[in-house]
């Protein structure tokens, strides 16, 4: 398995461009299942979760091209179930049931497994699909769903953590081919989801409110191929923006869009980061010392838990006390444990992680949990003095394309160690 070898202690400068989202193209990809014509996705980030989303596509019969950042889709022929040993590795895939059970009247896919950050459930997309007029058979760890055909309804998706990402996408994708109105109440308004939206609305779907609380759709009897841009990757500009403070360097940020994560920029603005929108772009410095700033992590458009290791990473910097609270997932502090490893001092009570930061921090051998865990680990290695290897990040390479390119390009000392 492969790991990154960082020599910390270079401020990052120098300019890089974020790529396109990866939790808006993964429904985006489902959504293509919706039509007979061809889907054209451009903006696509070479990552290993797009790449397995591809196997599970061509899984399911769809003919899939992928070169240069274009994804080209043509779902002409499809089948209701695919390789489950691919759905199954792949929680995301979880948003190809709305569309095949909508366009194909059944479908069966794994259970998605639940992971280091949490259980994962997905009762509320059986909810809303259950209310479309959906027969769900549970059984052997496989979702066998049937229908006559869907039937538009009112559905609340709102869960014990507030609105669903992915299950607002496949109720959507869902409700975009069934008979009627449906409105989905306490929809999740998060950018990637009104992409899906948009890219919904380009193929001829009737969607209103998209980014507000209250989606209404119109069924519609089919839906046509489209050409459309992912939106760029708001939580890899926030992760660039963390390492730029936590090195003390000047980055220029290409391609973000910084109303997608206004609150980061809030407490990034609190924490003593300076973040100046020039000509399209943001330029990143950290002109004196960290500031403690505390956090809660909220549906949009609150902090988002995306971010939260990352910026936790920033605090152990930060001279003094900064309470990183997590609201969103039941166990998403496992970078913890390896930032003390390089000298971080952090106490977790209960959701919430107390920072105490300032002390420097030194490199050490460190072990990657899960994606935004291992970008919190970089980000740390390149602040620390001496060198930092952080391991297993397989699990890094699913959600950022090429990163320790884009970080040598800035100056950071860091390679890929194949793995042993
Ligand atoms: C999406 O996951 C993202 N993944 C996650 O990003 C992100 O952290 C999450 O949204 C929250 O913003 C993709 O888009 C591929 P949720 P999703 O359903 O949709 C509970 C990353 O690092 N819930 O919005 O699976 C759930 O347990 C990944 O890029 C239910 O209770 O998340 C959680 O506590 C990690 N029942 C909360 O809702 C359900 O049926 C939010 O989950 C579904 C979810």
């Amino acid at each position: 398995m492969d790991s990154f070898l960082i020599q910390g202690g270079t401020p990052l400068r120098g300019e890089v461009t974020i790529s396109g989202s990866k939790n808006a193209v993964l429904p985006l990809m489902a959504a293509a299942l919706l039509t007979k014509d061809t889907c054209v996705i451009r903006n696509v980030p070479d990552l290993s979760d797009v790449r397995f989303m591809v196997k599970i596509l061509e899984s399911l019969g769809a003919d899939v091209a992928f070169e240069a950042g274009t994804l080209t889709v043509r779902c002409a022929r499809i089948k209701g179930f695919g390789d489950y040993d691919l759905i199954r590795k792949m929680r995301g895939s979880i948003c190809i049931l709305g569309p095949l059970l909508t366009r194909l009247h059944e479908a069966s896919v794994s259970l998605p497994g639940g992971c280091v950050i949490g259980t994962r459930p997905i009762d509320l997309h059986l909810k809303g699909l259950v209310a479309l007029g959906a027969k769900l058979d549970i059984e052997g760890g496989y979702i066998r769903a049937k229908t006559k055909g869907l039937k538009g309804t009112t559905i609340f998706l709102g869960g014990r953590a507030g609105p669903t990402v992915l299950g607002t996408a496949n109720i959507m994708m869902a409700a975009a081919l069934a008979d009627g109105v449906t409105v989905i109440e306490s929809a999740a308004c998060e950018p990637e989801v009104c992409d899906v939206a948009n890219f919904l609305v380009s193929m001829g779907a009737k969607i209103t409110g998209i980014g507000s609380p209250t989606l209404t759709i119109t069924g519609v009897k089919e839906l046509h191929g489209t050409d459309y841009e992912v939106i760029p990757d708001r939580i890899e500009a926030c992760t660039f923006i963390c390492a730029a403070a936590a090195t003390k360097g000047d980055v220029i940020i290409h391609g973000a869009r910084p109303e997608h994560f206004a609150a980061v920029l809030d407490k990034l603005r609190e924490a003593g980061v300076k973040v100046e929108r020039k000509a399209g772009a943001l330029r990143v410095t950290r002109p004196g010392k960290l500031k403690p700033a505390d956090v809660t992590t909220l549906p949009y458009s609150g902090f988002p838990t995306d971010v939260q290791a990352q910026f936790m990473a920033l605090m152990t910097l930060a001279p003094g006390i900064s309470v990183i609270t997590e609201r969103i997932f039941e166990s998403r502090f496992m970078h913890v444990a390896e930032l003390m490893r390089l000298g971080a001092d952090v106490a977790i009570e209960g959701p919430s992680a107390i920072v105490k930061g300032g002390k420097p921090l030194s490199g050490a051998p460190v072990m990657a949990s899960d994606l935004r865990a291992s970008a919190a680990l970089v980000i740390a290695g390149l602040a620390a003095k001496g060198t930092t290897q952080v391991h297993r990040i397989y699990h890094l390479d699913r959600g950022y394309e090429r990163m320790e390119d884009k970080l040598r390009k800035l100056g950071a000392k860091i390679e890929r160690v194949d793995g042993e």
